[in-house]
């Protein structure tokens, strides 16, 4: 079967991939979409069970790092276009572990840029796209210059928590092993641009919610733990604020800046929803008790303050006007809507969430606590 073009997804198994790959399979049935991923504990091809049988999709258990597989998979398949993903995600386990994050993120970055070009630099550039996807956190930390909350902050300049925004320009301050990987990578992509003129894009995102995500990040754990009555481990005060984007509008943004995004650019990505962390479980908690039939407050004594994560960024707020202004890109997804169906998702696929959290998983997540 011959198709319009043929496109890599790395880490299509993964929350945020697994909502790209089904996007572009769906949308796309003139393009062949190869999902490679290693499948570490973080992928699950449960994920993606309702487009696995698509003429248009392929799933490749490889590892990024692995040189001679991707660049046999880029050539046999006429690859024309990467959208990367694949990466150790978790703050937390970078804190612990931070050689597989350099592994993963860095080399594994490395490998897929060099496989590329290995078979794109001969026949030219035209026609060819590597996009990286990235976070906001490589751009470091904001101030907390409003702790109490403006309601009005978006108005009268920043955000409700503070005057500034990270914009394309920041210059990047990454603090953890995770956000140092990232930054690190991100730096390799725009050299294969500026060395060897590959067409690369990068986007930095915020905080993604939504479907599909492992458990160990705040907002799944925190409504798995809830309807399990188990206390919620709030690091610090609850203080940090972070800025939530529903994951279904990244991926429309990834869709739409791989077909339209100019190249050597970087766009951010971010919803302008800046939510302080212990008001973002105070309405887990409210929406979770109101679908489970409890009464309202009935699970806020779950809050647990536990030793804060080590070097925990203070806030993080995206400036994603550039996305709008250039590519017309809004998030679709008032917050309160957002947070609501992703409970319910979380609600109603207990079977996924018990799939996931068993084994090697459940282990490494005890002793965690039990270090604490
Ligand atoms: P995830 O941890 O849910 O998924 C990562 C996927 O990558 C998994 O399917 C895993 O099996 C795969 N993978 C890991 N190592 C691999 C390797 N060596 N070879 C092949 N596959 C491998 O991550 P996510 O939250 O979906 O994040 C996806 C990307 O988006 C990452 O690059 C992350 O830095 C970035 N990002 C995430 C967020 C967020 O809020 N989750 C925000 C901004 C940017
Ligand atoms: P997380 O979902 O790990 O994303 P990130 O660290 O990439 O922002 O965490 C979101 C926020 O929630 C962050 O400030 C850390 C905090 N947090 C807790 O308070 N308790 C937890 O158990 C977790 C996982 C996170």
């Amino acid at each position: 079967m011959s198709f319009e073009r043929n496109i890599i997804i790395t880490g299509g198994a993964g929350f945020i991939g697994s909502h790209v790959v089904r996007l572009f399979v769906e949308k796309y049935p003139q393009y062949h979409i190869i999902n490679l991923d290693k499948l570490t504990y973080a992928g699950n091809l449960a994920n993606l069970k309702d487009i696995e049988d698509r003429p248009n999709y392929t799933f490749i258990k490889a590892d990024i790092c692995d040189f001679e597989t991707v660049k046999r998979v880029i050539s046999e398949n006429g690859v024309d276009g990467i959208i990367h993903l694949a990466a150790e995600s978790h703050v937390d386990r970078s804190i612990t572990d931070p050689f597989v994050f350099a592994k993963t993120n860095v080399l594994g970055t490395l490998t897929l840029l060099q496989a590329a070009r290995e078979y794109w630099e001969p026949q030219g550039w035209e026609g060819k796209r590597f996009y990286h996807i990235s976070t906001d956190e490589v751009y470091g930390a904001l101030e907390l210059t409003r702790p109490e909350g403006d309601p009005d902050g978006n108005e009268c300049g920043g955000g409700p928590y503070g005057e500034d925004f990270f914009t394309e320009e920041n210059k990047y301050q990454p603090h953890s092993p995770y956000s140092a990987a990232k930054a690190s990578s991100d730096h390799f992509v725009r050299a294969y641009y500026d060395t060897y003129g590959m067409p690369t894009i990068v986007t930095n995102c915020s905080n993604n919610y939504g479907p599909y995500q492992f458990p160990e990040k705040l907002i799944p754990l925190f409504i798995n733990n809830i309807r399990n009555r188990k206390p919620l481990p709030v690091y610090g005060r609850g203080e940090n604020v972070r800025d939530w984007l529903y994951v279904e509008d990244h991926a429309r943004a990834i869709d739409l800046i791989f077909h339209e995004g100019k190249v050597a650019q970087t766009y951010n990505i971010g919803g302008f929803n800046e939510w302080k962390n212990i008001d973002l479980i105070k309405v887990l908690i409210r929406t979770t008790d109101k679908l489970l039939g409890r009464p309202e407050g009935s699970d806020d004594d779950l809050i647990t303050f536990v030793t804060d994560r080590k070097g925990h960024d203070l806030r993080y707020a995206i400036d994603s006007t550039k996305l709008k202004t250039e590519l017309g890109w809004e998030p679709s997804l008032q917050f309160e809507e957002g947070i609501e169906k992703t409970v319910r998702w979380y609600l109603d696929n207990q079977d996924w969430l018990d799939n996931v959290t068993s084994g090697d998983y459940q282990n490494y997540y005890s002793k965690m606590y039990d270090s604490r």
